[in-house]
């Protein structure tokens, strides 16, 4: 068999397509390989929500230049929401490369893959629809006790900052039986673990009149040998009472929310258009810790959107504060041009970004840990994993908060739940043995 590579950037909706994209290719005879030096086919499956995440991929491109000359019949493919963004311009940078898929296309790699290898050359395909895409994903899951499953592509929302709605269209839901047949078909192949994805999963089946996300939650939270569910991401304005129910009283639920924040300053949420102000956050916050109280709370924050003054930044750092978050992804703004904050006056200096983000990650740390202290001497629930990478004798797993768990293995089994008396607390693992 012929052997594909598909190197993934970016969010983990990207790990669930190349996923797919690895089955569409096993149909017409690729099996997929990790190596670069086995692969016939190469396929980058890019990210562009930040100008790094483009960066690094121009890097990887030219990385694969020399390997197409020793190789020529290499195929060099790049797909996902650079190759949306840029489409057939890749070509002049990147010459070498054979096709560019963009995320409405994904369907059509194998095809794609096809033509290249009959002779055709440099093609791009990036067109963007309104349709929910074609139901025959035989995904090659690689995750060893969860399996994620997409409900929704794209996003509405058109926060000022983000290039996702450009390069990823207009929301579009999958059906809740393709959703549940997804689902069972996982649990049946052994993962115990399933995650719900979408950029803005709240909103799923919105405008249908039908299953709404609540409904999609309390269903999928019924398959019998399910271990564990979770759903990401969440946006705070579309976070209903509902679905707050739906948490507290789910059976396999995990307690655990994605909840960007995004900035604790209320005019710049204003310019970012997200919809709540920094109290409506806090207040919602609250809600969903008295409905669920052992709940985990994570969060996105930028620091360094254009207008943001020292006082504004210090407003993040009192929500960070206020908030207790689990923990939080943090980022430098990044103009994205097309997006209306690029074009933004007040562009925050590179350096001022920087000293934010490193003041706003200390701050973030500290909470980290305080959190992570409240597990000492409790017993984790944890689904095995298999051995952390450091240490083949000590293992790894997940608490259902999501906290990273070390201990000494003895005999538990990957996918398995296992009990844990934690014993060290750090800032990103718990460290412990076996009860
Ligand atoms: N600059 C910096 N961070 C961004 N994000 C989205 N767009 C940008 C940008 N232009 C962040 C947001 C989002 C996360 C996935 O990436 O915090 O929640
Ligand atoms: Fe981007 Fe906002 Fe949509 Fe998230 S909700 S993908 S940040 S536009």
């Amino acid at each position: 068999m012929n052997k594909a590579l598909i190197e993934v950037y970016g969010c983990q909706m990207n790990a669930a397509e190349a996923e797919r994209m690895a089955g569409e290719l096993e149909r017409i005879g690729y099996e997929p390989t990790d190596s670069r030096d086995d692969a016939d086919v190469i396929i980058l499956h890019t990210c562009c929500v930040r100008e790094s995440a483009e960066e690094k991929i121009y890097g990887k491109l030219g990385e694969l230049k020399g390997l197409k000359r020793q190789r020529p019949n290499l195929i060099l493919g790049i797909s996902g929401c650079m190759a949306q963004k840029e489409a057939a311009s890749l070509f002049k940078r990147a010459p070498h490369l054979d096709f560019v898929l963009g995320t409405g296309e994904l369907t059509k790699l194998a095809d794609m893959v096809q033509l290249i290898a009959d002779g055709h050359k440099r093609i791009a395909a990036t067109t963007l629809t309104d349709e929910p895409p074609p139901e025959r994903a035989f995904p090659i899951r690689r995750g060893a006790v969860s399996a994620w499953i997409p409900i929704m592509y794209g996003c509405d929302n058109f926060c000022t900052y983000c290039i996702v709605p450009y390069v990823r269209g207009r929301e579009r839901s999958r059906s809740p039986k393709d959703i549940i047949a997804e689902a069972e078909a996982a649990l049946a192949e052994g993962y115990g673990e399933l995650t719900l994805l979408g950029q803005n999963v709240n909103s799923y089946g919105k405008g249908s009149g039908g299953v709404d996300f609540a409904d999609l939650l309390a269903a999928v939270d019924k398959l019998d040998e399910l271990k564990r569910l979770r759903f990401m991401t969440s946006h705070p304005k579309d976070t209903s009472d509902r679905l707050i129910k739906v948490m507290a009283e789910g059976e396999h639920i995990a307690p655990h929310i994605h909840l960007p924040a995004q900035h604790g300053s209320d005019s710049i949420l204003k310019a970012m258009n997200r919809g709540y102000t920094a109290a409506h956050y806090l207040a919602l916050v609250k809600k969903i810790r008295a409905a669920v109280p052992r709940v985990a709370l994570t969060t996105d924050i930028i620091v360094g959107f254009p207008g943001e003054t020292e006082e504004d930044f210090r407003q993040t750092l009192d929500l960070v504060r206020k908030a207790r978050f689990d923990a939080a992804y943090t980022f430098l703004y990044s103009p994205r041009s097309g997006t209306r904050a690029a074009d933004f006056p007040n562009q925050v200096p590179e350096e001022v970004k920087k000293r934010r983000l490193a003041e706003l990650m200390d701050a973030q740390n500290a909470v980290s840990l305080s959190v992570n202290e409240t597990y000492l001497g409790q017993t984790a629930e944890v689904l095995v994993e298999g051995a952390s990478k450091s240490d083949p004798a000590v293992w790894t797993g997940r608490t259902d908060t999501g906290k990273i768990v070390l201990w000494p293995h003895q005999n538990e089994k990957i996918g398995e739940l296992a009990q844990v008396i934690v014993e060290k607390c750090q800032t990103w693992v718990l460290k412990g043995r076996l009860k």
